[in-house]
């Protein structure tokens, strides 16, 4: 009887590391995280500098094509952008489909799988072309998909783009906007949503990143690839966690109940944990938190807003931090702590957040997906396992039994 493991021991050629903790899965040159230091950077710039001073299409070019556009490249990657839109006009049909208390992820999964049925002439992953072309087509359909499942779940017309708005601008008219009305884009809440949307652009090699690489890694299409990631980007422990976290400070209601959710933060017995608090990689401050945090104050002061979650949100920040058991591990709000509050009084039901999440983090997951299919060493992604099962036995017929 072979001992599988002690074979895979005595090789030395396989890391037992479930959950990647120290695996680096691929070379990439968009993203650099000192998690210690609470450091990101989007091409060597720090996020806070490019939320603070860019727009969503300028991360956009720089995380596709490796630098910052000058002003003429911006303008006619903003063009290109805009022109791309429209969705096939039998994709409204297809959202018809879906009941309409369908989770808005649901429709987000099944509409972008079905690009791959609409836009064929992109398909071709050989042909970097063609991958730039699909890479536009995702970026620039994303607000209007995105837009359509919300209308869908709240019963009104779908609003075509208007290719004059900024990206940001336009998505916010398709979601808020109605036909018979002129719908005016409020600049605070334009200059809010895009920075949200800068902050979640790419994250390395995060768990959707990482679905959409190793789909993309058998050759599958680009739909198809960005599908995947916005299946894994919907579990709680990733991009569900802004909704999770919203949910969680509307229960907790006041400050004064925050010590009884420490407490069951902290129990081991209960699975309670904290959402938007803790993170696989920054064991610092998330720096993305930090920018949320600051434009949640703003948003909702310049909104003329009193919301008693962002007070919530703050005590709870202050009493956490002092805490001895989130001290020792190192928990730190993340980037979904603050960003609800801010979604919640832009007027998004929360189960838009994840959607929004996507929308955003669609420009990472192309950038990464045409960095693996241009990298030489690429290969099939295919990791192994330590297998736990039964030794070699003989089939007993099912008589003998
Ligand atoms: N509340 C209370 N305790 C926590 C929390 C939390 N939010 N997060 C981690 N811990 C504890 C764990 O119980 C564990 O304790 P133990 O060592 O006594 O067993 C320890 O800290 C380490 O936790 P792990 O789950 O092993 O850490 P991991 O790196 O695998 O998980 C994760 C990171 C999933 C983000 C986790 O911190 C979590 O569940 N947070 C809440 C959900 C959340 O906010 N997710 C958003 C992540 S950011 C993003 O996706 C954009």
């Amino acid at each position: 009887v072979i001992d599988i493991r002690k074979l895979y021991a005595a090789t030395g050629a396989f890391t037992y590391d479930p959950g990647f903790t120290s695996t680096a899965s691929c070379q990439s040159a968009l993203t650099y995280i000192d998690g210690d230091e609470g450091i990101l950077l989007h091409r060597g710039y720090p996020i806070d500098q490019l939320a603070e001073q860019s727009s969503f299409m300028e991360v956009s070019y720089l995380l596709l094509n490796g630098e910052l556009p000058s002003a003429k490249e911006l303008e006619s990657f903003t063009y290109t952008i805009s022109r791309h839109t429209m969705l096939h006009e039998q994709l409204a049909t297809f959202y018809r489909g879906f009941r309409r208390d369908a989770h808005p992820m649901a429709i987000m999964c099944g509409v972008v799988g079905a690009l791959s049925a609409f836009y064929h002439d992109s398909t071709d992953i050989n042909d970097p072309k063609q991958r730039m072309i699909a890479s536009h087509r995702l970026i620039a359909k994303m607000p209007t998909i995105a837009a359509m499942a919300y209308k869908y779940s709240v019963g009104q017309p779908f609003l075509y783009p208007r290719n004059d708005l900024s990206y940001t601008a336009n998505f916010l008219r398709m979601t808020f906007g109605v036909p018979a009305e002129e719908y005016e884009v409020d600049p605070v809440i334009e200059s809010a949503m895009d920075k949200i949307f800068i902050l979640h652009a790419d994250h390395e090699q995060n768990a959707s990143t990482s679905t959409v690489r190793l789909a993309g890694s058998s050759g599958a299409n680009p739909f198809a690839c960005i599908a995947a990631g916005i299946a894994c980007l919907w579990g709680p422990a990733h991009g569900g966690a802004n909704e999770a976290a919203l949910n969680m400070l509307r229960e907790i209601g006041t400050p004064d109940r925050i010590p009884e959710y420490i407490a069951r933060a902290k129990n081991k017995d209960d699975p309670f944990r904290l959402m938007g608090f803790g993170h696989r990689v920054y064991k610092n401050f998330d720096p993305r938190a930090k920018v949320l945090g600051k434009a949640a104050t703003e948003v909702l002061d310049k909104l003329g807003i009193s919301d008693p979650v962002l007070d919530t949100a703050r005590e709870l920040e202050r009493i956490a931090l002092s805490d001895q058991y989130f001290i020792d591990k190192k928990l730190y709000p993340n980037v979904d702590f603050y960003s609800g509050v801010i979604l919640s009084a832009i007027g998004f039901p929360t189960t838009m957040f994840t959607v929004l999440f996507a929308l955003a983090r669609t420009v990472g997951w192309v950038a990464q997906w045409n960095e693996m299919i241009s990298d030489p060493e690429q290969k099939i992604g295919r990791p192994r396992q330590l297998y736990t099962g039964p030794a070699m036995r003989d089939y007993v017929p099912v008589a003998k039994r």
